[in-house]
Formats: C-alpha cells, structure tokens, sequence
C-alpha cells in the first residue's frame, strides 16, 4: 500500500485527477471504477478541466460505478446516477451507454447484481478502481460486519452511514435503507486502486485502514492485501499514521 499525503484537498484531487487521466492516456478503452460522495467532486471537477484542455479522451472510456441506492430513480437528484451525470458524465465525450450505475429499481435484484458483475468481467475488469471510504470504514457500501460479501449484492446501510449520508437529503427519513453495491471481492479484482480521504473526520479510519489489522469491522482494512493500492490522503486525514512517513516524498510504502 502507497500513501501519498498531500497539503490539501486542492491538490488531492490534482493528484488523483492525473493519476486517472495517465491511466486513460495509457490505454484509451480503460475502464474506470468510479465513486460518489463528497471526495471524489474535487477529482471529478479536475479531470473535466484536464478534458478542457485537451488532456484527455474519454471516447473510449467504460466506466462502472460502485453502488447505487435501492428505491431511487436515476433521475432522483440524490441518486448516484444523477450525481455521475451531474459531476461528471455531462461535460465530458464519455458515451453514456458506456457508463454502468447498478440499478436500484430492478424488479429483480438478485439478477441485476449477477449481470452487474459479468458485465464487468466482459468488459475486461475494471483498470482503476477510484474509492473513498466512509468513517466506519465501508468502501462501496460493504459495511462492517461479522462476513464480508464477494459479489454484488443488495445490502443494508447501517445507522451511522444513513446518518453520515443525510447531509444530501432533506431528512433522515428520506435517506434510503439498502443500497446495492459491488462486493468486496469486485473491488479487490480491480488492476489498480486509488482510494481519497480528506478532512479530520476521515483521519482515524486512514490510520485503521493504513496501520491497523485486517478486520470485517473495517472492510477497507482487506485492501492491505492488494497489490497495487495508492492512498492519497491530506494532511489532516493524515494525523494518526505513524509508520514509515517518508517526510520528503510523503510517501509511506
Ligand atoms: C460512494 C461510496 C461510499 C463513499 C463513502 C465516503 O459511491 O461508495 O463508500 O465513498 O461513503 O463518502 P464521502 O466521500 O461523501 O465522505
């Protein structure tokens, strides 16, 4: 695992917008694992500037995302569909037939989940995985728990990520319960991950993730045992890693 520790969130999304760009620049029919959330905006804001200027080509682009809340349409302002084609999707060449959001209205969710996952194994797999991590350390939505999930499955969200989450929603109540998400094992069979953290609410969780020990209470903490993980983290997300910081390059291997 790489760490990469950066002043702020400003660069963070420089540095993860570059990383996703040279990854496309390498190989033009990537594709990318993408996230939602507050983290990645920054990143997302930055690859549609690199698009701007030409940097980058995303024509050839496919593109999944991690999860999507069960119950909400895709035009549901709080849905991740509507949040992908909002931040993203909508200023970018990107062909949106190429972009996959699971669908949280299937009738039958059991079969969507199944074709989710074929559909990125037809596809190839997924190149770079981009995630954040929530506080309880859930990434997509596997949460904590006594077992952790291989595929994608329909899952239900515990009380501290619906309170973590109602932020976006008018009310609490109106943040759905069960969301559905790639699993755990679809993650870990992405080529490369890049996982973002900001801000001291996130900063015990990195250190968990980072120095801690592999545990379903912190489904993130599995990623210790990938291959080729970059963590790029702020300075304040940054507080409790203790181990092997590299002032100099802020790297810590
Ligand atoms: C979103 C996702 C979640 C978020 C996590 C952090 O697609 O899969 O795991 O990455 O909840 O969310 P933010 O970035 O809002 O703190």
């Amino acid at each position: 695992m790489r760490v990469i520790i950066v002043k702020d969130y400003n660069e963070l999304s420089k540095a993860a917008a570059l990383e996703i760009a040279e990854t496309i620049n390498n190989k033009m029919d990537c594709v990318l694992g993408l996230a939602t959330g507050s983290t990645p905006e920054g990143t997302y804001k930055e690859l549609i500037n690199l698009y701007n200027d030409g940097k980058v080509d995303f024509s050839s682009v496919t593109s999944f995302n991690l999860d999507e809340y069960k119950g909400l349409p895709a035009d549901h302002p709080q849905s991740y569909r509507y949040f992908m084609n909002k931040n993203l999707f909508d200023h970018i060449n990107i062909n949106k037939n190429n972009t996959f959001v699971p669908n949280g209205m299937a009738a039958d969710i059991e079969a969507e989940c199944a074709d989710y996952d074929e559909n990125v194994a037809k596809h190839g797999g997924i190149d770079i995985q981009i995630l954040g991590i929530g506080q309880n350390g859930h990434i997509g939505f596997n949460e904590p728990s006594d077992f952790l999930y291989m595929n994608t499955h329909l899952t239900n969200l515990t009380q501290n990520t619906i309170d973590v989450n109602s932020r976006f929603f008018d009310s609490k109540d109106e943040v759905p319960t069960q969301a559905v998400t790639m699993g755990l094992g679809g993650i870990m069979k992405a080529k490369r991950i890049l996982l973002l953290a900001n801000g001291s609410n996130k900063a015990q969780i990195i250190g968990k993730l980072v120095e801690g020990k592999i545990s379903t209470n912190v489904p993130a903490s599995i990623l210790q045992v990938h291959r080729d993980v970059t963590v790029i983290v702020d300075e304040s997300a940054a507080v409790y890693l203790k181990k092997n910081i590299d002032k100099r390059l802020n790297i810590v291997e």
